[in-house]
């Protein structure tokens, strides 16, 4: 039986020390429940070895620990083998080594075609891959709703297109892209896409063999896992393509002054002692996630974010920022004539923590002429009583600011 949602707030040890902190930063990073935290401290406190090294029990059940949890990730996100998971530091190491893999296969005029809603980490390395192989990064534009014109994607793939990378969820304006319609215009053309689910793994079901991704790729401290641990999926025919960041021990076969012989994917990306407490806990993390019904959590999210969307509507001195077809639990928004780091300090004096800036997202607020805007992003710990507190907060800072 999955969890009922008013059980899962006492859940999270935080909220018990900080009964009144209305956090709503959870686009950043989720609080952890007591089950992840209890389990990471288990590890250092009972079972704490080096993996894929030791030849005594300690170590041999962390390393059978560490792979079973490649198991558990192919089945959560529905892979077709845990040969197609590794482990990473997060959402932005797993893009930068199938970006740097890549650079390693395009030539002078391809080009890699992302989107205009990208996180830096989903445009960086691409743009850097670019510049070093005289690529061109073709990019899907945004309309003023904060939808992507999908209409004109046809029109940017060609037969030089190495790479279609896209966001399912947009960290700003909460938009849920149609990946599957993405990834299906993109195989027309044999183009492989990544899939940045660092915002809806854990919202979400997500299934990489049915949305046939060939690379998907996410971050356990947004799923309510440890920081410092994620994910990349890789589809089987591409592995030879990619290649580590890292070089160093553990991912080898055999070593001379000469050569070295590499591990097949994804043992070669994961030199050095990796974060196996993180990877425990991400195991840790996806039991919890297993324990909800997600379709309960994710109406509850859209739910509160619709009724903070049709509160703020209602505020004269607050803009709302994009009307997404389709949106999911992140909300962001200007209030006239005050800075949005403004807004964060006076709500964060009200126990409210959100973000605000950019949230890595510059070319996206260009293109909405903005700099700075202030984010909520919900989780399935926050209530409507949250929603109320904020308005109420932005309602104080309207009079205290005129
Ligand atoms: N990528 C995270 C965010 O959007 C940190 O806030």
């Amino acid at each position: 039986m999955s969890l009922p949602i008013p059980q899962l707030k006492p859940l999270f040890p935080l909220f018990k020390k900080r009964p009144d902190l209305v956090y709503v930063d959870n686009a950043a990073t989720t609080q952890k429940p007591e089950s992840v935290i209890e389990t990471i401290t288990q590890f250092y406190q009972h079972e704490n070895a080096n993996i894929h090294r030791g030849l005594y029990e300690l170590s041999s059940s962390a390393t059978q620990r560490y792979e079973g949890i490649r198991k558990k990730v192919k089945d959560f996100i529905g892979a077709k083998s845990e040969k197609e998971i590794a482990f990473t530091k997060g959402t932005t190491e797993s893009i930068n080594i199938v970006a740097n893999s890549l650079t390693d296969v395009i030539s002078e005029g391809d080009n890699i075609v992302i989107s205009e809603m990208e996180h830096h980490a989903n445009l960086i390395p691409w743009q850097q891959a670019c510049k070093r192989r005289k690529a061109n990064l073709r990019v899907i534009p945004v309309n003023e709703n904060g939808d992507l014109e999908l209409d004109q994607l046809d029109a940017l793939l060609d037969s030089r297109t190495k790479m279609l990378a896209v966001t399912h969820v947009s960290n700003t304006l909460g938009t849920i892209n149609p990946i599957q319609e993405i990834v299906s215009i993109a195989h027309q053309h044999n183009i492989p896409v990544l899939i940045d689910a660092a915002q809806s793994v854990g919202h979400y079901p997500i299934n990489v063999s049915s949305l046939d991704a060939d690379f998907l790729v996410f971050s356990a401290h947004k799923m309510f896992g440890p920081m410092g641990t994620g994910v990349l999926y890789a589809k089987e025919k591409y592995h030879s393509m990619i290649q580590p960041l890292n070089f160093g021990g553990g991912a080898i076969r055999e070593v001379s002054f000469g050569r070295t012989t590499f591990m097949d994917y994804p043992h070669n990306l994961e030199a050095g002692t990796p974060h196996v407490a993180g990877v425990i806990g991400l195991g840790a993390a996806i039991d919890f996630v297993n324990r909800l019904d997600l379709i309960e959590t994710s109406g509850h999210t859209h739910w509160l974010a619709s009724a903070f969307r049709s509160k703020l509507q209602s505020l004269d001195f607050v803009k709302l920022v994009g009307h997404p077809k389709n949106y999911g639990t992140i909300v962001s928004f200007v209030v006239e004539g005050i800075h949005a780091h403004d807004v964060a300090g006076f709500l964060a004096e009200h126990q409210i923590a959100v973000r605000a800036g950019h949230h890595c997202t510059q070319p996206l607020h260009a293109r909405l002429g903005l700099q700075a805007t202030v984010r909520v992003s919900f989780s399935i710990y926050n209530t409507m009583e949250d929603v109320d507190k904020i308005i109420d907060a932005l309602h104080e800072l309207k009079k205290f600011w005129s």
